[in-house]
């Protein structure tokens, strides 16, 4: 995720707009056209909205701390397939604490730990993950479970299940940063200026975790999970190649998860609508004509131009937005020419933008373009904005789709309890897990960990951030559940 910025403007999410349009469009390419009154539309997902079947077989508080009690101890006696555990049927809490007994077992916990720990002492860029490919490549191989790779140059499709439909995606990322650890550990990164300082590795950690655990489960799947471990997304293109290499093909939602400072450890996060901003780059060149600085009329002033640009700029949000809706127009570099007699050919702008929503934030993109050029024109120069589109820096909002955003919660609160589930506040930073929100239903959640006694509390993109590593189970089996029991709802 890019660098954190809260945004503390809460109340703006009571007035959702119209911030996802036409999720029907499941597996049609990126950019499909936009349909501009959605009113809520889930025709697509009615599923949810089927009432649970009654369970005509609802077992007793007794009999289930009973059936508990056989399947803890028959799995004691090592044999995890006993025909007395739970088939899950019908979804009971007991289902869950099976997912949470299988991923809090000691050696489990030892195994994702180290899986982090390799990881974490081997940072690889973007693009570049190849090691921390095969890592997951070979880990994937011990529990038998199959793959599909290479997916845009290092990443992987696995799959767990039935090997058909309904089929439900979770995903985690794989590149680290350009920063050199300051955290003084153990397990601290063995490349000189690159370091896990964005959770990257605890992500894939978890799914791997999760990989076990649904392996574990494979029988009681009710469809096909499939597994995407991305690259590059700091670089803001990983999610778009995984998609454009069929990471996706076939599913029809897809979890992600992302570990976060701001709460306390094992806590999930989410909220319904938007949750992590949309952000893209702008760099535009103003040109004039060069000339004496004595005798201005003779030349054409970019400068000038450049500087109305920029108090025009910041025109855009504070008259044209909503000011409930969080919106960020910032110039942040402006560059001309050196000589004080002269005045210069062109002058360079730049700067970024952000916003909660996918039509404020194409609506700001456009006008940054407009904005530019008409206010050039005023001042007799030309103006040129590139908006790095084809570069893919650009990551549109995270939206979490209303229904994926509630199995999230449900799933949450039934496996961890209702104390460990938070409604999350909007952030600042992006990440571009909205491009898989931009074909399907989709939802997002943070995982807490903030843990002042370890001394993780530093933000995503400190030399000094640290993982408490004691929610990596958690967040495996969170994972799990959400991707088992979403195909379990799925069949209702
Ligand atoms: C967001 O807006 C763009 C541009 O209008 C559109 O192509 C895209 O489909 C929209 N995405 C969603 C999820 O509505
Ligand atoms: C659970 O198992 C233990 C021993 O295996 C037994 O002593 C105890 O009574 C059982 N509890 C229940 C509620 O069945
Ligand atoms: C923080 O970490 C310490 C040491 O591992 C642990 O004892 C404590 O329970 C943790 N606190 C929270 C809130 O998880």
């Amino acid at each position: 995720m890019l660098r954190l910025n809260i945004c503390f403007s809460p109340i703006f999410l009571l007035f959702v707009y119209c911030m996802k349009s036409s999720s029907s469009s499941a597996g049609a390419a990126i950019g499909v056209g936009i349909s501009k009154n959605c009113p809520n539309d889930h025709s697509d997902l009615s599923y949810f909205e089927s009432a649970p079947k009654p369970c005509f077989k609802n077992p007793t508080t007794m009999e289930l701390i009973k059936s508990l009690n056989q399947t803890s101890s028959t799995r004691q006696q090592g044999s995890s397939s006993s025909s007395s555990e739970s088939d899950c049927t019908v979804w009971t809490k007991e289902c869950s604490e099976q997912l949470l007994w299988l991923a809090k077992q000691p050696e489990s916990v030892k195994w994702i730990k180290s899986v982090r720990r390799k990881i974490h002492q081997n940072p690889e860029l973007a693009f570049e993950e190849y090691e921390t490919s095969r890592l997951i490549r070979e880990e994937l191989e011990k529990m038998e479970i199959s793959y599909r790779f290479p997916l845009a140059t290092t990443g992987i499709r696995a799959m767990i299940g039935t090997g058909g439909p309904p089929f439900v995606a979770i995903r985690a990322d794989m590149d680290a940063l350009p920063i050199q650890e300051a955290v003084e550990w153990e397990y601290k990164s063995k490349n000189a200026g690159k370091m896990h300082a964005c959770g990257h590795d605890a992500h894939v950690a978890m799914l791997i975790g999760a990989a076990k655990i649904l392996k574990a489960r494979e029988k009681y799947l009710k469809g096909t999970v499939i597994l995407i471990f991305q690259p590059a997304e700091e670089a803001g293109n990983g999610a778009k190649r995984m998609i454009g290499d069929g990471a996706i093909e076939d599913v029809e939602a897809i979890f992600g998860l992302h570990v976060s400072h701001l709460h306390r450890s094992g806590i999930i996060g989410s909220r319904p609508g938007p949750l992590l901003a949309g952000c893209g780059f702008f760099r535009a060149t103003i040109s004039g004509k060069e000339g004496q600085a004595g005798n201005p009329h003779h030349s054409v002033d970019p400068v000038l131009a450049a500087s109305a640009i920029v108090i025009s700029l910041q025109n855009i949000v504070s008259r044209e937005a909503n000011p409930l809706d969080c919106q960020v127009v910032s110039v942040t570099s402006f560059n001309a020419g050196e000589d004080l007699d002269s005045i210069p050919d062109t002058v360079i702008l730049q700067g970024t933008f952000r916003a909660f929503s996918n039509t404020s934030f194409y609506q700001i993109l456009a006008r940054i373009n407009q904005v530019i050029t008409e206010q050039a024109r005023v001042f007799r120069c030309s103006a040129t904005v590139e908006l790095f589109e084809n570069e893919d820096r650009i990551y549109p909002p995270t939206v979490n789709e209303e229904q994926m955003h509630e199995h999230v919660k449900k799933v949450s609160i039934d496996l961890l309890g209702p104390q460990n589930f938070m409604l999350a506040e909007p952030v600042m930073g992006a990440e571009d897990f909205s491009f898989y929100n931009q074909v399907i239903p989709s939802a997002f959640f943070f995982i807490g960990i903030k843990n002042e006694t370890l001394g993780s509390i530093h933000t995503g993109h400190s030399p000094h951030f640290m993982i408490d590593e004691d929610i990596l189970p958690i967040g495996a089996a969170t994972h799990a559940a959400i991707a088992e029991r979403y195909l379990y709802d799925r069949k209702l």
